[in-house]
C-alpha cells in the first residue's frame, strides 16, 4: 500500500488526474469496505478544500432501510437519514447523482453544517446496480461542484467498493 499521497497544485482536473491512481493503489488489497471507505475519505480531503467528505451506507432500520453514517473527514454529522429524505436519501431514492449548487434551495435538505452551501452526492452501486450507500460531498462555496465532479467521483464511488 502507498503510504503517502501526492495532492497536486493544479486545477481540480489535474487534483482528480492525480488522485485516481493514487487512490487506486491504495485501496489495493484491502477488502474491508469500511477501511477502504475510511482511507478515501482521507485522501479526499487531503486533495481538496471541501467542509466535508464521506460515505452514508444503506442499513437494515427499525422502519425498513435509513443512510446511516460512514467513514467521513470533516464535521460531525446526523447519524441517519431516511429513504428520499434531503439530498443523500433523494438521491438513494432516484439512483443518480445529485448536484446541489445552493443547498437552501433544495427543499428538504438536511442541514448537518450550517457553513455548507452547495453539495453532490453520489450513489454507491453494489450489485445489479442497487444502492448501497452514497458519497456526500459538501462545501463552504455555493456552486462548488459541476459536471467534471460528478464524472470523477463517480469513478471514485465505483473504485471504492470491493471488487
Ligand atoms: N446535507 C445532507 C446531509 C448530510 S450532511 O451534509 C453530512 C443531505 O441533505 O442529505
Amino acid at each position: 500500500m502507498a503510504e503517502s499521497l501526492f495532492v497536486s497544485k493544479g486545477g481540480k482536473e489535474d487534483k482528480y488526474n492525480d488522485l485516481l491512481p493514487q487512490l487506486s493503489a491504495l485501496l489495493a488489497g484491502e477488502v474491508d469496505l469500511t477501511a477502504r471507505l475510511a482511507n478515501a475519505s482521507a485522501a479526499l480531503k487531503a486533495t481538496f478544500d471541501w467542509l466535508w467528505v464521506g460515505f452514508y451506507l444503506v442499513r437494515e432500520a427499525e422502519d425498513g432501510e435509513a443512510l446511516v453514517l460512514g467513514p467521513f473527514q470533516g464535521p460531525v454529522a446526523c447519524f441517519r437519514i431516511a429513504h428520499g429524505r434531503g439530498v443523500c436519501g433523494t438521491s438513494w431514492a432516484r439512483n443518480e447523482t445529485l448536484l446541489v449548487p445552493d443547498v437552501e434551495a433544495f427543499p428538504g435538505h438536511i442541514a448537518c453544517s450550517s457553513l455548507s452551501r452547495s453539495e453532490i452526492v453520489v450513489p454507491l452501486r453494489g450489485a445489479e446496480g442497487r444502492v448501497i450507500g452514497v458519497l456526500d460531498v459538501d462545501s463552504e462555496r455555493l456552486g462548488d461542484f459541476d459536471e467534471i465532479d460528478q464524472m470523477w467521483l463517480e469513478k471514485v464511488a465505483a473504485l471504492v467498493l470491493v471488487d
